[in-house]
């Protein structure tokens, strides 16, 4: 499957040297050799004018309701949560065999939990997260870095404050969906919808 897709882009793109399927080729072996695990990365999906987005992201707070992250509200996710907070939410934990899928929506933390979080960072990250804006096109790498020199500077000897665009986001769940390898494909799914404040249990084919 892989090779049909380097050669279709091959015969269309013959003096393309950015091949992103080769690219992807090369990533996905890496991938395989290694087997590093961060429990906390889950994927998020945003809904932007018909277009599904994905992305990881970590998951830094388990509160009573919700489940937060921490982004720039200017990027293209932050764009997308300001105008459409449906988000979802895909973890995959290989080592146990399970997969939750969870369904809800966004809300922007109170400013104290983002502010607790991000003096919480390595300072380099705090100054990185005033250097990037997050999404946006860059002309080349040094712009970045030397969007970095300018707020080291400007930071200097002092706590570096956390831009107001940089805030955690709960995901307040409706649905969640667990699923649990099993031999032979017969796989367990288990679906738990909100509905009048109790939680439909419902158990799926796989
Ligand atoms: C494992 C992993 C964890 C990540 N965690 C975050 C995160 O917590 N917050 C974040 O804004 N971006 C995180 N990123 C980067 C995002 O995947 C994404 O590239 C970036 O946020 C821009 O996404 P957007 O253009 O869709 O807004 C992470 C990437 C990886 C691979």
């Amino acid at each position: 499957m892989i090779k049909d897709l380097l050669n279709l882009y091959y015969i269309s793109n013959k003096k393309d040297r950015m091949n992103p399927f080769k690219k992807f080729e090369l990533w996905f072996n890496l991938a395989k050799k290694k087997n590093l695990f961060d429990p906390t990365a889950f994927a998020l999906a945003t809904s932007h004018k018909n277009k599904p987005f994905v992305r990881m992201v970590l998951l830094k707070l388990i509160l009573k309701d919700g489940y937060v992250f921490f982004t720039n509200l200017e990027s293209k996710k932050g764009k997308h949560f300001l105008d459409n907070n449906n988000l979802s939410m895909c973890f995959y934990w290989e080592a146990i065999n399970k997969q939750i899928r969870i369904i809800g929506k966004g809300e922007v933390v109170d400013s104290k939990v983002s502010d607790d979080y991000f003096s919480s960072r390595p300072r380099g990250s705090q100054i990185g997260a005033w250097a990037s804006k997050q999404s946006t096109v860059l002309s080349s790498k040094k712009q970045l870095l030397e969007r970095e020199k300018v707020y080291k500077k400007r930071f200097e000897g002092m706590n570096v404050p956390r831009p107001d665009y940089w805030v955690g986001i709960k995901i307040i769940p409706k649905e969640f969906e667990f699923w649990q390898q099993g031999d032979y494909r017969l796989h367990e799914r288990e679906s738990y919808t909100l509905k009048k404040n109790v939680w439909e249990k419902k158990i799926l084919s796989p």
